[in-house]
């Protein structure tokens, strides 16, 4: 396919510049900032695709929770890689992970306005009780993956039973911090969503 001219370029840059709307602004959640890092950039790579992940109750405790099912990786280690494995395949994440059930179904509400396009979501313990976060992702229609550090179909039963499986893309479980990979991944290839080397190569020689 033909690279795009310096005016599509100019194009494919405006997406982003949304993100400056407040609208961008998920109430008290936390965004990429406090990672020392923003998903800013990457629209000069041609990122044409706005990627949630969501992350719920007790996900911010990762690192010390449980680490024999969770495992040592901590929630910023966990932004950082989907950070960057977004930027690799063309997609700008946003982060944000939040305990409380409304905080989410806002950040869901907020996609919408922001012009999401993709939603990774790991609802925590809400998966297994929240109507509501579920309602909320119907009502805004954004396609989403759910994912789960944790295989729950090994574990007790009460987690085999998830209120958002059957309306997700897909569903990824067991494989830890690799699972988000899988599922931007999945995304990426369903967005049809292509880095421009070029503009990548200049980002990562800063010129
Ligand atoms: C989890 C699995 C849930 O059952 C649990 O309540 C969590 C984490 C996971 O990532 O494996 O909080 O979603």
């Amino acid at each position: 396919m033909a690279r795009p001219g310096p005016g599509l370029k100019r194009e494919l840059k405006r997406p982003y510049e949304v993100r400056a709307d407040p609208a961008r602004n998920f109430g008290d959640l936390d965004n990429n900032a406090h990672l020392g890092q923003t998903s800013r950039p990457f629209a000069r790579a041609g990122v044409v695709a706005s990627i949630l992940v969501l992350n719920g109750p007790n996900l911010n405790l990762l690192g010390t929770r449980e680490p024999a099912v969770y495992g040592r990786d901590t929630l910023a280690d966990l932004e950082r890689a989907v950070i960057g494995w977004g930027r690799a395949l063309g997609l700008a994440v946003d982060c944000r992970q939040s305990n409380s059930e409304l905080a989410l179904i806002e950040a869901v509400h907020a996609a919408k306005a922001a012009g999401t396009s993709y939603i990774v979501i790991n609802p925590g313990g809400f998966t297994h009780t929240s109507v509501a976060l579920r309602d909320a992702l119907a009502a805004v229609s954004i396609p989403f993956v759910e994912v789960h550090l944790s295989n729950v179909h090994a574990r007790e039963s009460f987690r085999r039973h998830s209120y958002f499986s059957d309306a997700a893309t897909g569903v990824v479980c067991g494989f830890g911090l690799q699972g988000y990979r899988f599922a931007l991944e999945a995304i990426a290839q369903r967005l049809g969503a292509r880095p421009d080397a070029e503009e990548a190569e200049e980002i990562q020689t800063g010129i």
